[in-house]
């Protein structure tokens, strides 16, 4: 098992969709460790995608990050990092496949609807962005 963080955006929260995004995760074979709704600060959102801080979109990213609540929620699975990436599909729904959660919910590249994490690494550093150990390793599956 490992393990990954998604947050359902503001776009999807704002539009309802939030419900049928996660049942498209547990649809998916994902267990749902850790989950809350939030409205990221400023500060919260620059800090996330600080990666991309030098990139031309980021002004909008943040902006668009804390228009509204999201909800990160800490996942399990099996090959989660990549399994995730996949359901989720490209970045641009424009570009995403066919059944994907971007193709069906995103409105746009920016407006996309879900983040997924990209690496072990990061998706451990993102969990621990959003919760505290105790709430995640608390619901982690155990090995019979
Ligand atoms: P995420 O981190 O949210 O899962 O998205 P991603 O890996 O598919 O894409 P990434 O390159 O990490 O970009 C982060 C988010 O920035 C916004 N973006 N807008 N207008 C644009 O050209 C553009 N490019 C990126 C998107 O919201 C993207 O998910
Ligand atoms: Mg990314």
């Amino acid at each position: 098992m490992s393990r990954t963080l998604a947050i359902i955006k503001p776009d999807a929260v704002a539009s309802g969709k939030a419900g049928s995004i996660l049942a498209h995760l547990e649809r998916e074979g994902f267990t749902v460790l850790a989950l809350r709704m939030t409205r990221l600060t400023r500060e919260q959102a620059g800090e996330f995608y600080g990666v991309h801080r030098e990139r031309p979109f980021y002004p909008e990213l943040v902006e668009f990050m804390t228009s509204g609540a999201a909800i990160p929620i800490a996942l399990e699975r099996h090959d989660a990092v990549a399994r995730l990436r996949e359901v989720i599909g490209s970045t641009d729904p424009a570009e995403a496949a066919e059944g994907t959660i971007r193709k069906l919910y995103a409105e746009s590249k920016g407006r996309n609807a879900i983040h997924a994490s990209d690496s072990d690494e990061n998706a451990a550093n993102e969990i621990a962005f959003f919760f505290a150990s105790s709430e995640v390793v608390a619901n982690a599956i155990q090995p019979r």
